[in-house]
């Protein structure tokens, strides 16, 4: 059978655009039930232009409805990524208590400035919007944080600090952040900066998040930076980092022992595959259920604007839980699929324990779509050197994962996934994500899409995100060739639903 692209390629249940470019996303809020997301977006081609920003909305997180594009590119520049919250105390002015205005502020970005070789072509302005962020308005006095000569100088995210009761903001500029504090989010006074001499620096710094974040299972908090660096990720090119400290209403602090694992660890990164990158959290979350939301742009600059589809190009990844555990005195932001992911299973396959001793298939496209599906298992006493799993096809397409215990890492090895021959850097190398302290049990939990894997190893405290375009979908999930026997546990394949 000939697939066509869209039949092929296009996600089941990942965020795609029907039509167009899409990279970052941008000014997630949530409001009156319905979560938002808006993305920097291109209409008129599958590659980057002049940037717009694309809004979708979701009462679940998991099934998006596209809505009309909500920012578009004027006189003073392209709308680079930024953020939205909800001003509901209407400090702004531009709304009112009873229909309290929503505030996006993003990046001005002046191509013609740029071409001229000035250096100061990038600004803040913002945007309000008075019917729950279908159209909006921007602010005639735009822009308000003007840039201080820096080339770059972009990606506000705004958070309300209810413990200091102001309005902050983050943005990137260059190889560090820089804080601005306000009290009606249109006049903003710098406070200071962050991050010169710590974290990894291989490229330059974009997208930031700040938010404080309860430590699991305590009534501490610690406040957590995200990240986001290109090139320079773990494993080339994009990804995103995150740091935990404490923020006295001015300047961020990292914890001693985090700045050491971030030293010995090169950076500690949200996601460690190659495909997770931009990623921010949603604002406004705390009435429904106190989460941290958070959701990525499931591609690397690498190789995005070069995958293989035509139509559209790039998906978010599924959107995350952030948890910040204390793993014996240090800080990790672990990461969980949504809990609404759980409303779309069809059917589940339970083998309480599975003997392994030779290649296994698991699983087959008999029994389940495996484009489509949630797997969970656990292997305990671990004491072989290599654990591999993979999914693959009859065209000998296949996704391989695992943990190589020897050399302490987690892996994911798509060199032989199906279509790679549109960039040398796709499929040239495995990725790893290391580990320092040893373990003897692995619990994984992963979600396969057409053309994407997320996989959640021990609680989420590794996680690593990659996509990939096999020749047609995969129909194998198995075990490749134990040399020692080993069982695997609790085995739960959800086929999920959409
Ligand atoms: C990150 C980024 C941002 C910028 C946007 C432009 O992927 O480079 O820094 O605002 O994309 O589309």
């Amino acid at each position: 059978k000939k697939y066509t692209e869209e039949e092929l390629y296009r996600p089941n249940f990942h965020f795609t655009p029907k039509k167009g470019w899409m990279n970052d996303p941008n000014g997630m809020f949530y409001y009156n039930g319905y979560y938002h997301l808006f993305y920097q977006y291109y209409p008129d081609s599958n590659v980057w232009g002049p940037m717009h920003w694309g809004h979708a909305i979701s009462t679940d997180l998991i099934t998006w409805t596209e809505k009309p594009i909500a920012l578009y590119p004027d006189e003073k520049g392209y709308i680079f990524s930024g953020s939205a919250v909800v001003d509901i105390k209407n400090t702004s002015g531009f709304g009112s208590l009873e229909n309290p205005p929503i505030i996006a502020m993003f990046t001005y970005h002046d191509m013609k400035k740029e071409k001229a070789g000035e250096s100061n072509y990038q600004s803040q302005g913002i945007a309000y919007s008075l019917d729950e962020g279908l159209t909006w308005t921007k602010y005639e006095a735009n822009p308000i944080i003007k840039n201080p000569n820096l080339k770059d100088f972009r990606d506000p995210k705004i958070t309300w600090d209810a413990i200091h009761q102001q309005w902050l903001v983050v943005l990137a500029a260059g190889d560090k952040t820089m804080f601005y504090r306000s009290k009606n989010l249109k006049n903003w006074e710098l406070l200071s900066d962050f991050g010169k001499d710590i974290g990894a620096h291989g490229g330059v710094w974009e997208c930031p998040d700040f938010f404080p974040m309860l430590v699991e299972g305590t009534d501490d908090y610690k406040w957590v930076m995200l990240l986001s660096i290109n090139p320079g990720g773990p494993n080339g090119g994009s990804a995103t980092q995150y740091f935990v400290g404490d923020f006295d209403g001015k300047t961020f602090t990292i914890d001693d022992t985090f700045s050491k694992d971030v030293k010995q660890q090169n950076g500690l990164w949200i996601d460690y595959g190659r495909d997770n990158y931009a990623g921010v959290t949603w604002s406004n979350i705390s009435e429904v259920d106190g989460r941290k939301l958070f959701i990525g742009w499931m591609s690397n600059w690498q190789y995005a604007q070069k995958v293989p589809t035509e139509t559209w190009r790039s998906s978010m990844t599924i959107p995350r839980e952030l948890v910040l555990v204390n793993d014996g005195g240090h800080y990790i932001v672990s990461s969980k699929p949504v809990k609404e992911l759980q409303n779309y299973i069809a059917k589940t396959i339970k083998k309480e324990s599975l003997k392994i001793d030779k290649e296994t298939v698991i699983t087959d496209q008999s029994l389940v779509d495996l484009s489509k599906v949630e797997i969970r298992f656990t292997l305990k006493d671990l004491k072989k050197d290599v654990y591999t799993f993979s999914f693959s096809n009859k065209s000998t397409n296949t996704i391989q994962f695992g943990i190589n215990k020897k050399d302490n890492y987690f892996f994911i090895d798509r060199t032989k996934s199906g279509n790679t021959a549109f960039s040398d850097l796709f499929a040239h190398t495995i990725s790893k994500a290391p580990f320092t302290k040893d373990f003897n049990t692995m619990e994984v939990r992963i979600i396969v899409d057409k053309t994407s894997i997320e996989i959640f190893y021990n609680n989420g405290k590794t996680v690593m995100t990659e996509i990939f375009f096999p020749d047609k979908p995969m129909e194998y999930f198995s075990v490749s060739k134990a040399n020692t026997e080993y069982t695997i546990e609790n085995l739960i394949i959800n086929q999920l639903n959409f």
